[in-house]
């Protein structure tokens, strides 16, 4: 049995190993599991992301913990349980598919926590408190497992949600991990950083997931070095409704067909002006030229130089003159 450096990490695993349990071998756990099968979790799914399921009643996991000693102090400070103003304990838990979230050597340190219904007055997901060993802003959920995968794939691809990792695990892509949201943090790129320079980004096709991939890229860029590629999913689709809607091959080709940012930063502009109207499209243009007038890469900037030349009908030689009076501004 592995050993644990702390106890708060022992407990998240108990706790991992426990909520597992439940949701694959009880009859307290049926519910879990129906949602989890309503949701196309296999058995191999399951164990591979240590799903588990958390009972409807308020105490089983105390008891259980209680039962293998571990003492109170502790089991607060766990994060898994909340304190009545009595001072008695209930699990904080309950009534969700179990999601494990670890740290980079692959431990449990805490649990975010699917709601079954469609219940909108109670939170869709509900996560671990911060504790000594679970700070949401430097946790990635699969990174353990997906930073051996990006050996093999040559990149790493960030999603919103633990559901898209597992849907793109399910489409072959095994390197996938999750900023748990949109708010990817600076720790997080770092993170990023130490393990390939190659980042595909895959957050939802929705408007705050676009938005949202707008302001990773320049996360990633303010870091640095980074290779990045931009994926949009039609239809405001999420990876785990496209993988549901048009398979695992065609999910496959999106991925393939990722954006460099820059495509995605001129197309992203294009929607926002009525090209056919001139006055609008020379506002279009000028934005453009000052965009690429910032890459460092001269051949990039001849590339996207070119490309809108081509479709908006103009002379390449007008927008250089206007790229080199850009770089003038910014050199
Ligand atoms: N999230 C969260 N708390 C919430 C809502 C979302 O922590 N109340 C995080 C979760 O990590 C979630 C991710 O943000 O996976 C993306 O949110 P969203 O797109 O709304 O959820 P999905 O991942 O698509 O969840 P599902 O498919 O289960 O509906
Ligand atoms: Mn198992
Ligand atoms: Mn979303
Ligand atoms: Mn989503
Ligand atoms: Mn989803």
């Amino acid at each position: 049995t592995p050993k644990y450096s702390n106890i708060l990490i022992k407990i998240n695993e108990e706790a991992a190993d426990f909520y597992h349990r439940v949701l694959l071998s009880t009859n307290a756990g049926k519910r879990g599991l129906d949602y989890a099968h309503q949701r196309g979790l296999t058995e191999e799914i399951i164990d591979h992301f240590r799903i588990g399921y958390a009972p409807k009643q308020n105490n089983l996991l105390l008891t259980y913990l209680r039962g293998h000693d571990y003492q109170d102090q502790d089991l607060i400070a766990s994060g898994l349980f909340v304190q009545a103003q009595s001072g008695e304990l209930f699990d904080r838990f309950r009534d969700r598919l179990m999601f494990t979230l670890t740290n980079e050597g692959d431990y449990a340190v805490g649990f975010s926590g699917r709601r079954l219904s469609n219940d909108k007055t109670e939170a869709k997901y509900m996560n671990s408190p911060e504790t000594k060993v679970f700070e949401k802003s430097n946790v990635l959920f699969h990174f353990a497992e997906a930073k051996k995968a990006a050996r093999t794939e040559g990149h790493l691809v960030l999603y919103e949600g633990y559901m898209d990792v597992i849907a793109a695990y399910q489409a072959g892509v095994k390197s996938g991990i999750a900023s748990m949201g949109t708010s990817l943090t600076e720790q997080q790129v770092y993170m990023l950083k130490r393990i390939t320079k190659n980042i595909i980004i895959n957050y939802d096709g929705d408007d705050p997931g676009v938005h949202a991939e707008e302001r990773a890229t320049k996360l990633f860029e303010k870091a640095g070095g980074f290779n990045l590629g931009v994926v949009v999913l039609p239809e405001k689709l999420d990876p785990d409704e496209y993988v549901k809607k048009y398979g695992v091959e065609k999910y496959r080709d999106e991925i393939k067909g990722a954006l460099t940012p820059t495509d995605f930063y001129l197309k992203r502009l294009a929607k926002k002006y009525n090209l056919s109207n001139d006055r609008e499209k020379l506002l279009y243009l000028d934005e453009a030229v000052r965009e690429i007038a910032q890459l460092s890469n001269p051949v990039e900037q001849d590339l996207y130089l070119e490309k809108i030349a081509r479709q908006q009908r103009v002379s390449l030689d007008s927008l250089k003159v206007n790229l080199v009076k850009y770089r003038r501004q910014f050199n």
